[in-house]
């Protein structure tokens, strides 16, 4: 699907984003793992994302020409969903890459009946945590000296009754 994002007024996305959301494929795992390495201090490693992909997790991309943009990893079991791993390059940020690709994690994790989604967030990533916050998660609980490189606390997250928010 190709995702237009409207022009604001206020000037942060003077450019129409065009990209299209698609699932990844082996020939991703390159491109993912740079923008891995590019946006976390403490990135995964190839063989997490060949492996996400061999055991059937949702991963998602986000792909602008050629390039990728962003990619979501997440899985289901039973009622529940967890969005494992979100991130947009520096250069496609702001754009709404990374709310479409959640968006449709979201969607697709309830089709697979998940009732609730979580997610472990930094404490100090706000924009992660008001492009969450957009979408209906809450804070449940807090891990101190959950995170490395730097330590620091992980917020967890929970996104509740998606398939009452989506007919909504
Ligand atoms: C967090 C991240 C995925 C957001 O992706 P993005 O494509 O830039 O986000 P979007 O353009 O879809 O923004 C959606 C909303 O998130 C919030 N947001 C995004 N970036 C923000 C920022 N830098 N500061 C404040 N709020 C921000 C805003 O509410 C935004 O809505 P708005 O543009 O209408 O104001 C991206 O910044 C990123 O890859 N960060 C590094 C990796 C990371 O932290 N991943 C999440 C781990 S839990």
């Amino acid at each position: 699907m190709a995702v237009r994002r409207r022009r604001r007024r206020d000037g942060r996305h003077d450019t129409d984003a065009h990209f299209r959301l698609r699932p990844a494929t082996a020939a991703d795992v390159d491109a993912l793992a740079a923008i891995e390495r590019t946006v976390f201090s403490d990135p995964w490693p190839r063989s997490d994302f060949r492996e996400s992909l061999a055991s059937g997790v949702l991963v998602l991309v986000a792909e602008a020409g050629n390039e990728v943009a962003g990619y979501l990893v997440a899985r289901s079991a039973a009622d529940e969903g967890e969005i494992l791993n979100l991130a947009v390059t520096p250069t496609h940020q702001r754009r709404g890459v990374g709310r479409a690709l959640a968006e449709r994690a979201l969607e697709q994790l309830s089709a697979r009946g998940a009732q609730a989604v979580y997610l472990e967030v930094r404490e100090s990533n706000v924009a992660a945590r008001r492009l969450y916050e957009g979408l209906g998660f809450e804070p449940v609980a807090r891990r101190p000296n959950y995170y490395r490189h730097p330590v620091e606390a992980a917020l967890i997250l929970r996104a509740a009754n998606l398939a009452g928010r989506r007919g909504a």
